[in-house]
């Protein structure tokens, strides 16, 4: 399964991971060995693809990776705003995150704007639980903000997580994202947890899921790509090369330079 399409009962093509790229926030569930690490890497795959065709269209993250070695491989890419896998750097990136909304709402203001004009930044959290059990009570409010007010400021959470239990993504969070993609869990009730319905312990173990969109229905998802780890690696040495080659202006060109501006003074 490397084919980076995804079609419909109708048989029309969306590019799968593209289409998650551009929820407002969103929620990756399901069990361990379910899928989320590689609906994630598609959509960092398809971000780095997207951005040197069309300018506008530049994506930064901030990636925060507890297990230390899902998200590694993209450290060091120009797009990517801070990398944090140790306790302390975790919570400082988030806080990062939250300074970074409030420098775009500032900016908002100035300019009498009601959504911020710059790039997309997502907030990827590979293993949520991991961050939530190490410093909960830092964790949950920057969490909770983000979610409540990044949108406007073009700063969307993805979030991966085994099964939300309210301990774990309590409701206040749980209700801010729009966007949920369920893959394989191990009961119904875990299922119920995500997606509100049984039936994603129905599902194979991988490749397939429920997608729920906002003001669409549940979506059954087949046939998601998979992209190994020598593509990957491909598409971020691409990317290292060309800013290694051009630095500065290349990478103006990607960003606004309102967006380098706000990054230099935080
Ligand atoms: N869509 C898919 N297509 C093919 N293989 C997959 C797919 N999703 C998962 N797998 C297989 O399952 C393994 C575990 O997936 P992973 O994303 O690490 O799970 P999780 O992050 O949910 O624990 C992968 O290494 C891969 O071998
Ligand atoms: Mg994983």
């Amino acid at each position: 399964m490397s084919n980076n399409k995804w079609y419909t009962p109708a048989g029309k093509s969306y590019n799968f991971h593209m289409d998650l790229l551009q929820q407002k926030h969103l929620m990756i569930a399901g069990a361990t060995g379910s899928g989320k690490s590689v609906v994630v890497n598609g959509i960092m795959y398809n971000a780095l693809y997207s951005a040197p065709v069309d300018a506008a269209n530049g994506k930064q993250f901030i990636l925060i990776d507890p297990k230390r070695v899902e998200l590694c491989i993209y450290k060091r890419l120009p797009h990517v705003l801070r990398y944090a896998s140790e306790p302390e750097e975790m919570i400082q990136a988030l806080q990062y995150a939250m300074a970074l909304t409030e420098a775009r709402y500032k900016a908002m203001q100035r300019d009498g704007l009601r959504l911020y004009d710059g790039s997309d930044i997502y907030i990827i959290i590979d293993e949520f639980a991991d961050l939530m059990t190490t410093q909960p009570k830092r964790v949950k409010p920057l969490i909770q903000r983000l979610a409540q007010i990044g949108r406007a400021a073009r700063m969307h959470i993805i979030l991966c997580t085994q099964c939300p239990l309210a301990k774990v993504i309590p409701t206040e969070i749980k209700v801010n994202f729009d966007s949920v993609l369920a893959l394989h869990t191990a009961t119904a009730q875990h299922s119920r947890n995500i997606i509100s319905v049984a039936g994603c312990e129905l599902l194979p173990p991988y490749g397939e899921g429920y997608y729920q969109r906002p003001g669409k229905p549940l979506t059954h998802v087949s046939e998601i790509p998979l992209f190994d780890d020598a593509t990957l690696q491909e598409r971020v040495a691409w990317w290292t090369d060309q800013t290694r080659t051009t630095p500065p202006r290349f990478l103006r060109r990607i960003w606004p330079e309102q967006d380098c501006k706000i990054q230099l003074t935080i």
